[in-house]
């Protein structure tokens, strides 16, 4: 299969890049990736390096041109679209960008693929835009039925490209898919994020910024798990369905905090709770059921297990990550965190 990776420079696109080399070395892989602040060519080194069925080529998925150009040359059987603004607090610092990339993007990587005929379409999407759940409801998941209901201008733009995504489908005949996933962990993920951020700010003996009172959960899942979801249901997914993907993971911030502390060797004192995120979701939780029954789909790593593995990455990645820090992301951070 030649498969077109969008986003693949930042960190899920990234670890599913890997993923596939390792799980499909016959298979050829086109990275694309605008570069923005989310996306770092060092991530991709070793798979550039290693010489075998991986390219990477610097493009915007909104640009048409380009776009059109990269369809018409390559013959793809498949179109992956990681390629997103991800950040929560970003979009509601600045909404635009998102509505750009993660809407009309979209649209743009649609249209060339009903032009050149691709076999395949699968959109990445998020359990966020099921809105959030109660605390007081365990019993209640996220499933393929729940209701669209957005809270941020990022969940906001990603149930719209979902949208479109099934208004293609059923217009225009795109054979496509969509899958909605929990929180993902692992290696590689961008220091703005809940765990790399807590374990760069340790490893620094900085404060560890919870919003509110950190009681908000998530449901986490090892990015591997959520990668190897993704080639299932482009390989054997069902043209037109929506899969839920999630861990069975549920955990509140604060104890994600303290078992990072702990973890370090470092102190509690380092808590520091700040102004609540706007809008912020109480709890997500998927019901992975259909993806389970019909594709064979299960997590493989469990939580303890993937956390260790997650900050040995870190510690063993220090360049990497602090090459990050040390650029404009400092002016983010003190826009985020400075008056909070
Ligand atoms: P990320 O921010 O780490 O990476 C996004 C990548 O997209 C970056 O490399 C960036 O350069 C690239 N990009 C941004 N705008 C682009 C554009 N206009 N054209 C081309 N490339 C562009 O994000 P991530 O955490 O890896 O998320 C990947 C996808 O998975 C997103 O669609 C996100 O909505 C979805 N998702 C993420 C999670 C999670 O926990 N991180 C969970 C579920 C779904
Ligand atoms: O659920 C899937 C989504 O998970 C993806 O669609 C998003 O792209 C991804 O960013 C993630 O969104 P969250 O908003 O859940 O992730 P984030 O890491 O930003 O925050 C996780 C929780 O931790 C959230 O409740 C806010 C809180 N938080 C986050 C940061 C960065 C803090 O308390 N302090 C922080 O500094």
């Amino acid at each position: 299969m030649k498969v077109l990776v969008t986003g693949a420079a930042g960190f899920i696109g990234a670890n599913f890049v890997y993923y596939m080399l390792c799980k499909h070395p016959d298979d050829e892989i086109v990275g694309y990736d605008a570069l923005t602040y989310a996306g770092n060519l060092e991530t991709l080194a070793d798979a550039v390096d290693a010489g075998g069925g991986f390219r990477f080529v610097k493009g915007d998925i909104t640009d048409r041109e380009a776009v059109d150009a990269l369809f018409a040359k390559e013959k793809f059987d498949a179109v992956v679209n990681f390629a997103a603004e991800s950040h929560v607090d970003r979009s509601i610092e600045d909404p635009g960008v998102f509505l750009r990339t993660n809407i009309l993007g979209t649209q743009v990587l649609m249209d060339a693929s009903r032009k050149y005929e691709v076999p395949r379409y699968h959109q990445v999407s998020t359990d966020e835009v099921y809105g959030d759940l109660p605390l007081d409801r365990p019993d209640l998941l996220f499933t393929e039925e729940t209701p669209i209901h957005t809270s941020s201008p990022y969940s906001a733009s990603k149930a719209s490209a979902d949208l479109l995504v099934q208004a293609y489908i059923r217009t225009f005949g795109l054979p496509a898919t969509i899958s909605r996933c929990s929180n993902n962990y692992g290696p590689y993920q961008f220091p703005e994020k809940l765990i790399p951020l807590m374990i760069a700010n340790c490893l620094a003996g900085k404060p560890l910024p919870v919003s509110g009172e950190g009681l908000n959960v998530r449901d986490w899942l090892y990015v591997d798990d959520h990668c190897k979801a993704i080639d299932l249901i482009v390989r054997s997914g069902k043209v037109g369905e929506v899969y839920n993907v999630g861990g069975h993971n549920e955990m509140k911030n604060i104890d994600i905090v303290k078992l990072i502390i702990q973890y370090l060797g470092k102190s509690e004192d380092l808590i520091t709770y700040v102004t609540d995120r706007k809008g912020h979701d109480m709890r997500y939780a998927i019901d992975p059921a259909k993806i389970t029954a019909a594709l064979g789909w299960a997590p493989e790593t469990m939580f303890k297990d993937g956390i260790g593995r997650t900050i040995d990455w870190y510690l063993a990645h220090k360049p990497w990550w602090e090459n990050i820090l040390s650029g404009e992301y400092q002016q983010y951070y003190e826009k985020m965190y400075g008056d909070r």
